[in-house]
């Protein structure tokens, strides 16, 4: 993993994580990339340009209005320059700026005037790492194929304990050096459940829950960008359809289970994501049900099983369910894995509203017959990324 000859422009902006620039910008000459650095005004008051210009090798920028500056490297010409554009620390207030296109200083104007890849290594207090308004941004800037780097978990500077420390300088370095979207999956065909089910107890009535689809969408957008050729069987969910994966809109979930054996037979992967409704009534009425009774009793009977029934097929492909508990995560979810025989089974814990149904985030903690790995809380689309490198590990490992 190197870096050769590879011209990166290294954006510092203002948080306490910025004395590491200098360190950084080292991992990075040392993997032979030409680094050149540009820092926000704020950013100067956590490390000195002066020490950024002696380890970078080059004069630092911060100015958009410098005349030396710019007649040496116009802001223009050093966009063009750049091969990849790394910002770290990126701090809350840059990433809210980015999302907008706002232009108001170098750093800024570059990220504007550069077709080079971005990749933001975030650096913030958990409480604004968590806040709507920056997981809405950075849900915004996954989507223009700005890469994030991050952050880690631990202890801040403020005294919290979460999500938002920035990453050292050497994994800095080693993620960037990586191909920054690997086609592991390419050559791969998965097939993805996802949303909800309806089962339908008369012409205007149906019995559904809160999914809302926007995990299993995710999940293949990520399997997507891994270069996998994706099936996406979705149950009713208003979410716009995603290009270039084959989307199967269906209600109930006997359509569900038929849609996905359809596809199942030369399927590597099978993933279930979807809330499929474990019942449905036994006799759907063709009429209205009238309210001339006090009292209406249902006789629900169980449906298909569609996880355990691809699961059971002769020849699996590698399954992946998903557990939605709201007590006893672990006991239920390793329960789920072996009795279903899955390959791996993720699970979440719905009965915390903040996460899992028809929320931007999740938490997700991952059970394989002779392992685990805890997803910290994050944007669906981040979790997405981190679990699709998590099956593509294990998958890869079982072939
Ligand atoms: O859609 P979102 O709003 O983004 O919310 C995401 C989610 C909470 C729905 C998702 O993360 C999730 O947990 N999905 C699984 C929901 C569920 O039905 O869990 P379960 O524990 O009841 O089912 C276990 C597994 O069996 C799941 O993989 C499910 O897809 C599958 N199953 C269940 C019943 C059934 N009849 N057929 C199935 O295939």
């Amino acid at each position: 993993m190197h870096l050769k000859d590879t011209n990166i422009l290294l954006g510092v902006t203002g948080g306490i994580a910025a004395y590491k620039a200098p360190d950084l910008v080292r991992k990075l000459t040392a993997k032979g990339a030409n680094v050149r650095v540009v820092l926000t005004d704020s950013a100067t008051e956590f490390v000195s340009p002066l020490s950024l210009q002696a380890v970078s090798g080059h004069s630092v920028s911060n100015d958009l209005l410098d005349k030396d500056a710019e007649a040496a490297m116009g802001h223009i010409e050093l966009a063009k320059w750049a091969d990849k554009l790394l910002i770290a620390p990126a701090t809350a207030n840059f990433i809210a700026k980015l999302t907008h296109g706002l232009a108001d200083d170098l750093l800024s104007t570059l990220c504007l005037a550069t077709d080079a890849p971005i990749y933001l290594a975030p650096a913030m207090n958990q409480q604004m790492w968590h806040a709507k308004a920056t997981q809405a941004n950075l849900a915004t800037l996954a989507k223009r194929d700005v890469t994030l780097l991050g952050p880690a978990q631990g202890e801040q500077a403020c005294g919290d304990v979460g999500p938002g420390r920035m990453l050292e300088p050497q994994e800095l370095a080693d993620l960037l050096a990586t191909p920054s979207s690997p086609q592991l999956l390419k050559g791969e065909k998965i097939t993805i459940t996802a949303g909800p089910t309806r089962e339908e107890i008369d012409p205007v009535r149906y019995i559904s829950n809160h999914s809302s689809g926007k995990m299993g969408y995710a999940l293949a957008q990520a399997a997507k960008d891994l270069g996998a050729e994706v099936t996406l069987v979705s149950g009713p969910v208003n979410l716009p359809t995603p290009e270039n994966i084959n989307v199967i809109k269906v209600t109930s979930a006997e359509q569900m289970l038929n849609a996905v054996m359809k596809n199942i037979q030369d399927c590597n992967i099978f993933i279930g994501c979807a809330a499929v409704a474990d019942y449905r009534v036994q006799q759907k009425v063709d009429q209205k049900i009238k309210k001339s009774d006090d009292e209406l009793t249902l006789t629900f009977v169980k449906n298909p099983d569609i996880l355990k029934e691809v699961a059971n097929l002769s020849v699996p492909p590698f399954t992946v369910g998903f557990a939605a508990e709201t007590q006893n995560l672990k006991e239920y979810a390793l329960g789920k894995l072996q009795r279903k025989k899955l390959n791996m089974i993720a699970a979440n814990d719905v009965s915390d509203t903040k996460i899992g149904f028809n929320s931007e985030q999740n938490a997700l903690t991952v059970f394989w017959p002779k392992g685990e790995l805890k997803l910290e809380v994050a944007d669906k689309q981040l979790l997405a990324k981190q679990l699709m490198l998590l099956v593509e590990q294990r998958y890869t490992e079982q072939k």
